[in-house]
């Protein structure tokens, strides 16, 4: 920026060049144009003639910058010189609304004996001021690191660099790299939670999670509207079959991988090699298209009315709450999870079993395989888990779900995937907390726990490993308090 001498600005010729009742002005004819010309550059001498030809005109020109001047007229000066000098207040304090024009304005005005309409053309440019007012546009992104610290909602502003940054999680998954999968996911939940969309990359500095690979990533996607090393994925081969193949509910990534050592890339390969099925993937090749397709937010709530149907009947008083993304408050999913108990401890025992065979008598069930809890209760509370994994009742289904059909020749049933967790009302905070997601977010929540308040968190309990104890919770807000953190709602998990 140009250095503005700090000098004292004396009205040129105040008192005696004033608007006061000189001969040489006419009435001021437009009140609403008040002017100022500015000294600086224009010179005194300059600046007295034209302030005297424009009174003569019927202008009201003011020897002193205040609030009431409208337009500021000047010569051989640039904008961004105006504005400091307007702003150090030097010339007297005016309003920061003011036209900044330049003189061309003035002799257009005169030659029309009426202020012309201040066009593009007369304004002062203020390039450096632009680019102030861009770069604090520009502002950096900040957000904690832990994604359970974070509120992200479905509203995502950045849908094309999550989805690319997607793929790539999802790719670094089926080649068994679950730790760039987990890098990516990271990547992807940070950009998720961002308020806006991101329009330079300069803007991520500073932002967790997101590693040099993610970053160029976004960069090329920014600049060129898309990442070769996406679009590359996207046309391997590779990629394309494991997709398909894992598609295949019952079918993960090492079966997948082995059938195609072995010349199996799709649907029609696997039908036509005569290979043998276990149950789960029979009923997932059966059920392909409808499984592949999204369950919407009216078929989950026509499965949360079966479902509490089949309570009612088996056994009143027990609850179902719906779980997983549509909790979350998603629209669409690639299930529909519920989790069931009963408000007295103990009754839910043998719940899963009883509705299972009732489902299973009114023909809602396609599939179904029930694990059973093997998850034991110690003295002081639930024995520690020794792994992550939950040992709830849990039964894995496909619904044949009853549609209304348009059209004949069309199925009056689709086919739709159900998961049903039962937990003893004792450990429900930490069922519904833990089987809520998003994955990522439960995740992230484990890592919480365990780096920085020495905590284990399940889908079962909290163990404070400092004071060698369970920590009892009766709703997911207690939870959150036990580990420090800020109550974050369903909706806000979707990371
Ligand atoms: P889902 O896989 O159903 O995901 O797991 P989702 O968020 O509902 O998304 P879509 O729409 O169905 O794809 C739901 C939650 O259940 C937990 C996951 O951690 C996730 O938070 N879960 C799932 C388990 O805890 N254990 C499992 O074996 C499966
Ligand atoms: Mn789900």
């Amino acid at each position: 920026m140009i250095p503005l001498k700090r000098r004292k600005v004396v009205p040129s010729g105040a008192g005696n060049t004033g608007n006061t009742g000189s001969e040489e002005s006419s009435p001021n004819k437009f009140p609403q144009v008040i002017l100022f010309l500015l000294e600086r550059k224009m010179g005194a001498s300059r600046r007295a003639f034209l302030s005297q030809l424009g009174r003569k005109k019927g202008l009201q020109v003011e020897e002193m910058f205040s609030e009431r001047v409208t337009h500021v007229i000047c010569e051989n000066i640039s904008g961004d010189e105006v504005v400091a000098w307007l702003e150090s207040g030097v010339g007297g304090r005016g309003r920061s609304s003011a036209h900044l024009l330049d003189v061309s304005w003035f002799t257009e005005s005169m030659r029309a004996g009426r202020p012309v309409e201040v066009l593009d053309r007369h304004r002062l440019q203020c390039l450096l001021r632009q680019q102030q007012m861009r770069e604090a546009e520009v502002v950096g992104f900040s957000a904690p690191s832990y994604a359970c610290q974070r509120r992200t909602t479905l509203d995502n502003h950045n849908a094309i660099l999550t989805d690319a940054l997607s793929l790539l999680a999802e790719n670094a998954e089926l080649s068994g790299e679950d730790g760039r999968g987990v890098a990516f996911r990271r990547a992807t939940a940070v950009l998720k939670g961002l308020p806006e969309p991101v329009t330079a990359v300069t803007q991520l500095v500073g932002l967790p999670c997101l590693g040099g690979h993610s970053l160029r990533v976004v960069k090329e996607v920014l600049e060129s509207g898309a990442s070769s090393e996406v679009e590359a994925t996207k046309q391997s081969e590779r990629f394309k079959a494991l997709k398909v193949l894992t598609a295949i509910f019952g079918v993960g990534v090492k079966t997948a991988e082995r059938w195609m050592r072995e010349g199996i890339h799709d649907l029609q390969q696997l039908r036509d090699s005569g290979r043998t099925l276990d149950r789960s993937q029979r009923a997932g090749l059966q059920h392909y298209d409808d499984l592949n397709q999204p369950v919407t937010r009216p078929e989950a709530d026509a499965v949360a009315a079966i479902v509490e149907e089949a309570l009612a009947a088996v056994l009143p008083g027990a609850t179902t709450t719906l779980i997983g993304g549509f909790r979350r408050g998603k629209l669409t999913g690639h299930d529909v999870d519920f989790l069931l108990t009963h408000p007295e401890e103990g009754r839910e025992v043998g719940l899963m079993t009883k509705v299972v065979s009732w489902l299973e008598t009114q023909g809602f069930l396609l599939y179904q395989k029930t694990t059973r809890n093997s998850y034991l209760e110690a003295e002081d509370g639930p024995a520690r888990p020794s792994s992550n994994m939950d040992r709830f009742d849990r039964c894995l289904s496909i619904f044949k779900l009853p549609v209304e059909v348009k059209g004949e020749g069309l199925n009056p049933w689709r086919a739709v995937r159900v998961d049903l967790v039962v937990s003893p009302i004792s450990q429900f905070a930490f069922a519904l907390l833990g089987w809520t997601g998003s994955k990522l977010f439960e995740r992230e929540l484990r890592r919480w726990a365990g780096h920085e308040k020495a905590m284990s968190l399940s889908s079962h309990a909290l163990y404070d490993k400092t004071q060698s104890r369970y920590l009892r919770a009766s709703s997911e807000e207690e939870i959150f308090a036990y580990l420090g953190l800020e109550y974050i709602p369903p909706s806000e998990r979707n990371a």
